[in-house]
């Protein structure tokens, strides 16, 4: 195991100087913070697989980063046999890594269109300097947007939030459910869904609301089968000082009930008014893919406002958080939405460094169910856009039903 470094929430970093790429191996996270270097196309492609790296924003600039390093290193080298259709067939095949998020494919797709029509390329041309500039200047733009989108998405989702209560008239604590992670980890920074709960904790937590309602507490699942809530969001949650308490992905209809009866849990007892997700492909009529377990999150929201709440005011509101780079207008339904199917092997086993009183030991794996079983590995479904409230992205408008109950997205 690489041994304990300082905490930090800097999931990609990459050097404009050096021209060099290093992410932050988000497998042995929360017990050790380690980087590994990505040179090239192949590298990146093992990475995002492997979930290395994980989340929509942060996979497609990891790509997009990792064809920059590549094509500096073949420039470096001096050689002269590299064609754009060399480069692209390598981009197509990265692309492969992950299929469900629209991020990865959007960028890379953007960068072999930027390359193509905007400088009129044929396909055996070389890969050039006049190419690499092309490639630099969209990552780098790709990155620093995405950070300065979130911030954005922060403080509309934020709006949301204040706009829903006070016209529910709802005074006191809060608390929202959230699921996998959506975070700084998952993006550039500051995060989607996450960046909403930390814009919102910021300015609505009990000492400095200037509302007459504050968020209280955060809960996030656990995220079966890959723990993405249990070891990353309560890292981020953790090292932000934000409360929270972590919940099993089967425990959320309870933890909605019994918070809405007012029965404290540890002494915590703020209702959920809001479960926030973010999307990895959110479509045309607003059907939106993220990962497994979201489309039952709206589902109890569903639930609990169609049933227990009905005729009150008191409703809990199902947002998704995503930039426009995740939003996909090409694809009409949720029905089109390619899902990516992960190895059998993630639900049967557990892996993760062995923790004694000495520290962190080797890395470990521990079966959990019985060897040779079949197996059903989703690693996204998708939620009908009839569940969602609202879709939160960077543009000040909030992307909210139109009278028929359907979603507006336009570019
Ligand atoms: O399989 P993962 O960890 O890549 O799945 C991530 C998610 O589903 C996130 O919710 C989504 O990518 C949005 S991240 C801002």
């Amino acid at each position: 195991m690489p041994e304990h470094t300082e905490k930090t929430l800097q999931a990609i970093k990459f050097d404009k100087n050096a021209k060099t790429l290093d992410i932050l191996d988000q497998l042995l996270l929360p017990y050790s913070t380690h980087y590994i270097s990505i040179k090239t196309i192949e590298d990146a492609f093992q990475a995002i697989k492997l979930m290395q790296v994980r989340g929509a924003p942060a996979i497609a600039i990891v790509g997009a980063f990792a064809v920059v390093v590549d094509t500096y290193s073949y420039l470096q080298s001096g050689k002269k046999d590299k064609t754009i259709k060399d480069l692209f067939k390598s981009i197509d095949y990265l692309i492969t890594s992950r299929p469900t998020a629209v991020n990865l494919s959007n960028a890379l797709n953007d960068i072999k269109d930027l390359i193509s029509k905007k400088h009129g390329l044929e396909e055996t041309s070389v890969v050039d300097e006049a190419v690499f500039e092309l490639i630099y200047n969209y990552s780098v733009a790709l990155f620093e947007d995405d950070l300065a989108n979130n911030f954005k998405i922060g403080d509309n989702g934020l709006n949301y939030i204040k706009e829903t209560l006070k016209s529910e008239g709802f005074k006191g604590p809060f608390s929202i459910v959230t699921i996998c992670n959506t975070g700084s980890l998952a993006t550039s920074g500051h995060g989607t869904a996450l960046g909403i709960i930390r814009s919102t904790y910021n300015k609505l937590k009990q000492s400095e609301s200037k509302e007459d309602f504050y968020l209280e507490h955060v809960y996030p699942c656990e995220t079966r089968p890959y723990n993405q809530g249990a070891k990353l969001t309560t890292y981020e949650l953790n090292y932000e000082q934000i409360p929270f308490t972590l919940i099993c992905d089967n425990m959320v209809s309870s933890l909605v009930n019994t918070l809405s009866d007012k029965k404290a849990i540890k002494q915590i007892a703020a209702p959920v008014k809001f479960i926030i997700v973010g999307a990895d492909r959110v479509v045309k009529n607003g059907d939106t893919a993220n990962k497994i377990g979201t489309f039952q999150l709206s589902t109890i929201a569903n639930y609990f406002n169609t049933n227990k709440f009905e005729g009150t005011t008191n409703k809990i509101k199902f947002i998704v958080a995503a930039p426009r780079t995740t939003i996909d207008l090409n694809t009409k339904s949720g029905d089109d939405i390619v899902i990516e199917e992960r190895p059998a092997n993630e639900l049967t086993t557990l892996r993760g460094p062995v923790l004694s009183e000495n520290g962190v030991g080797e890395k470990y794996t521990v079966g959990i169910a019985t060897p040779g079983i079949s197996v059903w590995n989703p690693a996204f479904d998708v939620t009908p856009h009839q569940l969602i409230d609202a879709i939160v992205t960077e543009e000040t408008t909030v992307y909210t039903k139109n009278s028929e109950g359907e979603f507006v997205l336009t570019k």
